[in-house]
């Protein structure tokens, strides 16, 4: 019997549809070998990139059909941003690009210490005019919250305003950490798993989504 996942927390948007479910499960599972894992993660963005553009803004824009003018919308502002968090973010790229495909694209780089599970940061490059964007970041997990915490503290400080964090699956304590540290962060998963468990991993989760997208376990 699966544990019973809140279908409503302030800032958090939980993607129900069937196929992300479905991918979901098929990531989870131990036996997915290297490439369908990657295949996974790749098409899973796709999915919830859709949701988390829901709301960008919109202006008029003007066009001329074959029969007549017409006035539609644009995407309004400069070009929206996606960040993953390295490494296991990296995964999450080309499946945003696919339905943004003029999108920008920075880095940042985290690990989290073994010991002390808190971030460690050693690279940081996004677009200069940070506050004009809207930003996505990526990470696959979201479990103590300690990197995405970290990572959104960065981006604020290179003066980004608008930013959405992308997740596959999340832990109800990554998720407090993060809605605490940032409340205007719209919160974007596939999942909200049970707990963390005494390492700081995910349960039920998927494992070490870096190790498994690289291949490094
Ligand atoms: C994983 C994951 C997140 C982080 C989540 O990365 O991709 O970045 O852990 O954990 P947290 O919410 O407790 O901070 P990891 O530190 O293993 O680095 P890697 O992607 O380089 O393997
Ligand atoms: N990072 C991962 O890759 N998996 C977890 O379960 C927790 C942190």
């Amino acid at each position: 019997m699966p544990h019973e996942t809140p279908s409503r927390i302030d800032g958090v948007t939980l993607v129900s549809h069937p196929l992300v479910q479905h991918k979901v499960t098929r990531l989870r599972d131990r036996s997915a070998p290297t490439k369908l894992f990657k295949e996974l993660v790749d098409e899973i963005a796709m999915l919830l990139a859709y949701e988390a553009t829901a709301s960008l803004a919109l202006e008029p824009y003007p066009v001329e059909t074959p029969l007549e003018s017409h006035v539609g919308v644009t995407v309004r502002g400069k070009k929206l941003t996606v960040v993953p968090i390295l490494r296991a973010g990296l995964g999450m790229v080309e499946g945003v690009l696919r339905l943004v495909p003029g999108a920008r694209v920075g880095h940042i780089g985290l690990y989290r210490d073994h010991d002390t599970l808190e971030p460690v940061d050693y690279y940081f490059k996004v677009p200069g005019d940070a506050a004009d964007r809207a930003f996505i970041l990526l990470d696959p997990m979201l479990a103590t919250g300690g990197s995405s915490a970290a990572a959104v503290t960065s981006l604020k400080k290179a003066g980004a305003e608008q930013i959405t964090f992308m997740c596959i699956v999340a832990a109800p304590e990554g998720i407090q950490r993060l809605r605490e540290a940032h409340p205007d962060v719209h919160i974007i998963c596939a999942a909200i798993d049970r707990e963390l468990n005494s390492h700081g991993y995910i349960v039920p989760g998927l494992g070490d989504a870096g190790d498994r997208l690289f291949g490094t376990r």
